[in-house]
């Protein structure tokens, strides 16, 4: 998604700049761009290429200042074409095509009064050359601007509706750049000091290798970066109506941001890696559990736990997906009734709240706009009890929530989330222990036997991974598919959900889930043998079920694709392919029987010549509405 970096310094910027959007090219993006002030004027490079191509262009062009801001684009308004890509500049009313600008800026987020604000600016003589939200803000500031950016900036975010994370500078004012931030992330980066340099960008991660001296801006923040110097400001705490802004302190801290650009190996893809990479990310997640213990989620849990009478998960895509299977265990081994809602339904929803409620949400990335907005909204509901199972411990869910158990999956590159969502049900799992431990759920054996399932499940999954070869074999029946159903029951079935989300984000085929057992009150009229019906079989109580929904598959003709567990009687038939997994895993089976259906849509995109780790119209974070 959108990726901001910008720079004050004495010596040139431009690649610091350039290397920050490489850092951020994982997350998605359709354009970029640059702008820096050079001679007196502004300059700017954009492309709906890739970063590399914008680095060739602006050393072609020779762009180079001490003063600058560059983007990474994915469209929200407008298509993505170069005169939508950002910077955006604003050559002032009345300025004819072409003109020089002289306000300079980039947005991540979505201005709601775009329209509003656009008509004002156009009475006002301002002409616009993109279809963005963005280049209302731009114009916006310099009709404010009066000599001084920071007050323009102060000015005119009172103005504007929505999310943003801005970042400007203006003609006028050569070693000066302004950020501002609400809804969306932005943090400064304190660089040499003998060069009197600060950084701003969207992710600690786009400084990695230039600074480790980070601010996490705050809502509402304004920063003014000029050369040795910087101030932040917020709208003033007594009375915020009054407009006025006042200095406010926010802490330094030395992060270890992640390089985004972590090596391949031997792998082709970062998907293929992340796969491979799970039984060492659930080891390095387990490795400082001992025990089960409320406090593995933070000092004040145990109290926590003790009061709360229900859960409520938040989040989206796979780690909403995570949070289904959550509700299958924490109500059959915590007893502990659960309710999982997608954020983006949640927080427009006029639900009922419960003050004893432990609010969970589940985000890999933990910048997740509508997972972060429907935590407002439980909180604004007067449900205080918050955690969060995040792999990002600077992220802005990990500051918004109470508590917090961190994944350690390590930095998660491939769009389609594989290892996060692993490593998402190990958090759960031991959130439901915990939780069941408290509710008195738990016996001291039963702690020990789950445990040791815990710590054997790298070995586990490890056996799983082992079965590629033949899952690339399956895959090419794939390939020419249009359509697949994927089949599950119980904590299986958000599996199933989680497979065909796979499959349809890397491979572009259309795919569904259901739970098996529905299938005759509806998808079976799909069922014929053009359609692939992909199921998950674990021998638990409802395999005799789930038999039964097969053979009404088989019935119509289906052709079935089986992840049966070793110790079922499943065997391959005609129209039966079978893949035969280890021995029933258990309450964790769901763990295993991700992996091969992650394979499965791996290795059928790469038949198909999709790009894999940057699948179309998709970016790994998603901070926008
Ligand atoms: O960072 P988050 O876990 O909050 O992201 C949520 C979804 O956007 C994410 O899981 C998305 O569905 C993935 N692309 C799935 O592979």
């Amino acid at each position: 998604m959108c990726g901001i970096v910008g720079a004050v310094s004495q010596r040139n910027i431009v690649p610091i700049l350039i290397e920050g959007l490489k850092r951020l090219e994982y997350r998605g993006y359709d354009s970029c761009g640059v702008a820096v002030h050079q001679e007196g004027a502004l300059r700017r490079a954009r492309s709906t290429s890739r970063v590399a191509e914008l680095q060739a262009q602006a050393a072609v062009d020779g762009v180079s200042s001490g003063t600058g801001i560059a983007h990474t684009r994915w469209a929200t308004h407008g298509a993505p074409a170069v005169h939508n890509a950002h910077p955006h500049f604003s050559p002032g009313p009345r300025a004819v095509d072409g003109a020089p600008g002289r306000i300079a800026l980039v947005h991540n987020g979505i201005i709601e009064n775009h329209d509003e604000l656009r008509a004002e600016l156009q009475a006002r003589g301002y002409v616009f050359a993109s279809q963005t939200d963005t280049e209302v803000i731009a114009h916006l500031v310099d009709h404010l601007y009066a000599g001084d950016l920071v007050e323009a900036v102060q000015q005119a975010i009172g103005r504007l509706q929505g999310a943003y994370a801005i970042a400007v500078f203006c003609r006028d004012e050569p070693h000066r750049v302004v950020g501002a931030r609400e809804g969306s992330p932005l943090v400064l980066g304190v660089g040499e000091a003998a060069q009197g340099e600060f950084f701003l960008a969207s992710d600690a991660m786009a400084l990695a290798g230039v600074t480790d001296q980070i601010v996490y801006l705050e809502e509402g923040d304004v920063v003014d970066l000029q050369l040795g110097r910087m101030r932040i400001s917020a709208l003033s705490a007594s009375s915020p109506d009054s407009g006025r802004f006042e200095t406010v302190h926010r802490t330094l801290r030395t992060v270890q941001a992640h390089s985004g650009a972590a090596e391949l190996g031997p792998y082709r893809h970062y998907m293929q890696k992340e796969i491979f990479e799970q039984p060492v990310a659930i080891a390095n997640t387990l490795d400082a559990v001992q025990d089960i213990r409320p406090e593995l989620f933070g000092d004040g849990a145990y109290r926590v736990f003790k009061e709360v009478n229900s859960v409520l998960i938040l989040a989206c895509g796979t780690s909403y997906y995570a949070g289904s299977v959550a509700k299958y265990w924490l109500e059959s081994v915590a007893r502990i009734p659960c309710q999982v809602e997608i954020a983006s339904e949640y927080r427009y929803r006029d639900s009922v709240p419960n003050p004893r409620t432990l609010v969970v949400t589940i985000t890999q990335s933990g910048e997740t706009a509508d997972t972060l907005a429907a935590l407002k909204h439980a909180r604004s509901q007067g449900m205080l009890h918050t955690l969060t199972v995040c792999n990002v411990a600077t992220s802005a869910m990990v500051r918004e929530c109470s508590m917090a158990f961190i994944t350690r999956a390590g930095a998660e590159i491939g769009v389609a989330s594989t290892k996060a969502f692993t490593t998402q049900l190990v958090g759960l799992f031991l959130l439901t222990l915990s939780l069941a431990q408290v509710r008195g759920q738990l016996s001291d054996e039963q702690e020990q036997q789950h445990l040791k399932e815990l710590r054997h499940l790298p070995v586990a999954v490890q056996a799983v991974l082992a079965l590629e070869p033949q899952i690339v074999a399956w895959s090419q029946a794939f390939t020419p598919k249009q359509h697949v159903l994927f089949l599950g029951r119980g904590s299986h079935y958000p599996v199933a959900l989680e497979g065909a989300l796979k499959l349809k984000e890397i491979s572009y085929i259309h795919a569904e889930a259901y739970p098996a057992g529905e299938l005759k009150h509806g998808p079976l009229a799909l069922v014929d043998a053009d359609m692939p019906v992909v199921t998950v079989a674990p021998n638990d109580q409802l395999l005799e079920k789930l038999k039964s929904n097969l053979q009404e598959v088989r019935a119509r003709g289906g052709e079935l694709y089986v992840f049966a567990d070793g110790d079922t009687q499943i065997a391959s038939s005609e129209g039966v392919h079978v893949i035969r997994m280890p021995e029933h895993y258990g309450v964790l089976s769901p763990i295993l029987h991700t992996v091969p259906l992650q394979l499965l849509a791996y290795h059928t995109a790469c038949a198909r010549g999709t790009d894999v780790d940057k699948p179309r119209n998709l970016a790994k974070s998603v901070t926008v509405e």
